[in-house]
């Protein structure tokens, strides 16, 4: 049994809170958050103890691991003194808003031997999880371009990120995975469209050895869209994040057409397989993984490392030299 605690129990850390509550090798001893009131209550839901003062919380508590689910800007201060504690540590994306940040964060865990998972949610995606077998196993040939859309409206709640180290942080990191690398060249157009104080939308155009992947996100369309479409020498994949479907067109060589109607039936629907997927909660793959990880000692599925190269990336976009 591991003994876990939630710091920041906001939109995403009550999710990790019900998620732990449920898993069967896992002990949710307490939770902790600056909201008292909204804090008692989940941990009277959830039948754990709860904790304004986090350092108070690792004090007192017999806690094998933590999910960090603070705001970005707490990252650092929160998971190294978790990481000093010599607590397993599964930190939100992203890793922290400064390189130098994310050096330390990784570097603490090391000199403290915990580990470290980055709460890069779509690595547990299942449909990114097939995806990547298909890939990995030559269906889709030799990947020539990705492109990624990530939109929606603005969360309010969101104070201090922006949304390229908010939203495309997640396919930076989808791309280096897919594509085992990072990528050589970054060039963007990003802007202010709603909101006032950081750039609120964003197009990423990155090359990669031999592929070309653009990134569109923002926080101005007024409806939730996570979709990736890959083109590849053999074939063409269609993968919808929320739905988790996943569509695979195999390459077909053109074909003649005799009339206009004809060409409909040809071409309007292409020859395609959607690919069966057993659909589950990423976050619940992604918590029940780092539990395993804690078990077996086994290197998770999303580093400090992998972290650090999504950020840097963002890093360059938004133009900040930290
Ligand atoms: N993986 C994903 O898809 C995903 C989705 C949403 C948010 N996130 C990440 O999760 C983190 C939190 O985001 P959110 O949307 O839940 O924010 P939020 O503002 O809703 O919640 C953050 C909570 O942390 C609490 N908090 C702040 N400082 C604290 C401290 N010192 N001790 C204890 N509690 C403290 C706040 O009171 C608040 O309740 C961010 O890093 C964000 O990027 C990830």
């Amino acid at each position: 049994m591991i003994n876990v605690a939630v710091i920041g129990t906001g939109a995403m850390g009550r999710h990790h809170v019900r998620i732990y509550s449920e898993l069967e090798n896992v002990n949710l001893v307490a939770i902790s958050d600056l909201d008292e009131i909204n804090g008692k209550k989940l941990a009277e839901k959830h039948s754990c103890k709860f904790y304004a003062d986090f350092k108070a919380m690792l004090d007192t508590e017999e806690i094998d691991a933590v999910s960090v689910v603070v705001p970005t800007k707490f990252h650092t201060s929160v998971a190294l003194y978790c990481a000093n504690k010599g607590k397993h540590i599964l930190l939100e994306k992203p890793i922290a808003d400064k390189v130098k940040d994310a050096e330390e964060i990784i570097s603490a865990c090391k000199k403290n031997n915990v580990l470290l998972l980055v709460g890069h949610i779509e690595r547990f995606n299942p449909a990114i999880t097939e995806l990547k077998r298909q890939i990995d196993s030559g269906t889709l040939g030799k990947i020539t371009s990705i492109i990624s859309k990530r939109v929606g409206l603005f969360p309010s709640r969101i104070k201090d990120a922006d949304v390229v180290v908010d939203l495309a942080v997640h396919d930076i990191d989808i791309f280096n995975y897919l594509l085992k690398s990072t990528p050589e060249k970054v060039n963007s157009n990003l802007g202010n469209a709603l909101i006032d104080d950081r750039p609120d939308y964003a197009n990423i155009l990155l090359k990669y050895d031999g592929t070309s992947a653009f990134i569109e996100v923002n926080w101005t369309t007024p409806v939730k869209i996570r979709t990736l479409s890959i083109t590849g020498t053999k074939g063409y994949a269609e993968l919808n994040y929320i739905t988790q479907e996943l569509v695979i067109y195999e390459t077909n060589l053109e074909k003649e057409f005799d009339s206009f109607g004809d060409f409909i039936i040809k071409f309007g629907e292409a020859e395609h397989k959607n690919i069966e997927i057993t659909k589950s909660e990423p976050l619940k793959n992604e918590l029940m993984h780092f539990i395993d990880c804690i078990g077996t000692g086994a290197i998770p599925k999303v580093t400090g490392e992998d972290a650090l190269e999504a950020l840097k990336v963002c890093l360059i976009v938004t133009g900040d030299k930290n």
